[in-house]
């Protein structure tokens, strides 16, 4: 907070103590030859999206911490992961343990019979409410389950050291003592931390270093669509995203994300509206991207983005103003991405360009795939990954693709498809 101070107890955590008991001093490091090189099995999560993100599945010892928004799904997500693994199946090795310090037993089961109707086969998911890290600790060491997830780490509280739950001091130990029973139990552990995008690098961010696997959890409310993005992973890649719905029953997989964002039953010949392709990742998904221009009432014309970024929408209104001579200056522009995708993608440029200039000029572009970056001069810019996106609208029918392949200007594909 603002001017205030706030206690942060500098205590020795357990981890570290136990480093410093008695060790044979006569260890030898190996040569890279003599490291066996075996990767450990992963356990599949039973979501394809996900065993993707996490590299191929959970890596056994690993912590894996699960961030976003609060009511982006997180809770949902990872009870389903372990309804999926602990499912009839009565082996007792398979055992999950969920641990809430935000919900009582009773919600999480109301939670898991909305998913699962039928619950009857399922003895292996134990459900512990509780917020005490020390007892949860010696819990997990006890019952050794296959699988443990903490939901969240801004509810653990120990009476070791002063400070709230959720303060800095609080979570930091939290996490140390789940990681300490995670690497000499080789358990894994997912651990459940509240982030808003502003407070990346606050409350459970400080975590960020500590733990082999960072996820993040985006969505906006009001849209079903949820992004699984991988921040940080010592078992893997980043670049993999993982697409899911939130729908009334649970979170679900969508397998034909490349067309998600696109409107069903456009009508033909509608004004104002483009595909585009963007990257996420190293995936590729076709946005409609919209604009709405109409005659401005007032002496500063409106300027409303949605799924852009509102700066950049106002650099391309300049471009097309004075490299394409469009009147931009008397004229409210509206522009969103249909489906609730943000796109910080520059790929996005041209396509955001040409959805003003639909509904400027009242052509119909809404089957034309833009793919470019335009800069400042108004010129079409490469972009990453182009023969990958153009393959994919191509694969899935659009035969219009304008790129800087086949264009050099903005103003040369504004001339050519105005007919001017
Ligand atoms: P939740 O998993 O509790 O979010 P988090 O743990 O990230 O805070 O999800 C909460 C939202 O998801 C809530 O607004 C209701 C909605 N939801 C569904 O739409 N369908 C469902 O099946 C469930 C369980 C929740
Ligand atoms: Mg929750």
């Amino acid at each position: 907070m603002w001017n205030s101070l706030r206690e942060i107890s500098n205590i020795k955590y357990k981890i570290s103590n136990r480093r410093s008991e008695k060790r044979e001093l006569n260890i030898t490091p190996k040569t890279l030859e003599e490291i066996s090189s075996t990767e450990k099995q992963r356990i599949s999560t039973g979501f394809s999206e996900m065993d993707g993100v996490l590299g191929g599945g959970i890596v056994p010892g690993s912590v894996t911490l699960l961030a976003g928004d609060p009511g982006v799904g997180k809770s949902t997500l990872l009870l389903q992961i372990a309804l999926s693994l602990s499912n009839n199946k009565s082996d007792k090795s398979a055992r999950v343990f969920f641990i809430s310090g935000e919900e009582s037993a009773e919600q999480i089961k109301l939670r898991a019979n909305r998913i699962y109707k039928d619950l009857r086969n399922n003895k292996n998911l134990l459900v512990l409410a509780s917020t005490n890290t020390d007892q949860v600790a010696a819990i997990i060491e006890k019952i050794k389950p296959a699988l443990v997830i903490i939901d969240s780490i801004q509810t653990m509280e120990s009476e070791n050291l002063a400070g709230l739950s959720g303060s800095v001091g609080q979570v930091r130990y939290a996490a140390s003592q789940f990681i300490r029973v995670a690497k000499t139990l080789n358990i894994p552990i997912f651990i459940v931390g509240h982030v808003t995008k502003e407070g990346m690098v606050a409350g459970p961010m400080v975590l960020s270093h500590m733990v082999d696997t960072l996820l993040f959890l985006e969505g906006e409310k009001f849209t079903k669509l949820r992004i699984l993005r991988c921040l940080k992973n010592r078992f893997g890649t980043v670049d993999e995203v993982g697409v899911f719905t939130m729908e009334e029953v649970g979170i679900k997989e969508t397998e034909t994300f490349e067309q998600l964002f696109l409107t069903k039953n456009l009508p033909k010949n509608v004004n104002g509206s483009i595909i585009s392709v963007t990257m996420e990742g190293t995936r590729t998904f076709l946005v409609e991207i919209q604009g709405l221009v109409v005659s401005s009432k007032i002496p500063i014309p409106r300027r409303v983005s949605s799924g852009i970024d509102y700066k950049r929408l106002e650099l391309l209104l300049a471009v097309l103003q004075k490299h394409c001579s469009l009147p931009m200056g008397g004229m409210d522009v509206f522009v969103n991405i249909a489906g609730g995708l943000r796109l910080s993608d520059p790929a996005a440029d041209l396509g955001i360009c040409l959805a003003i200039f639909s509904s400027l000029k009242n052509i119909s572009l809404s089957n034309t795939v833009a793919i470019s970056e335009v800069g400042l001069l108004g010129e079409l810019r490469g972009v990453t990954s182009l023969d990958k996106r153009i393959k994919e609208a191509k694969k899935l029918g659009f035969k219009n693709i304008i790129t800087p392949n086949n264009y050099k200007t903005l103003n040369e594909v504004i001339r050519e498809l105005g007919n001017i």
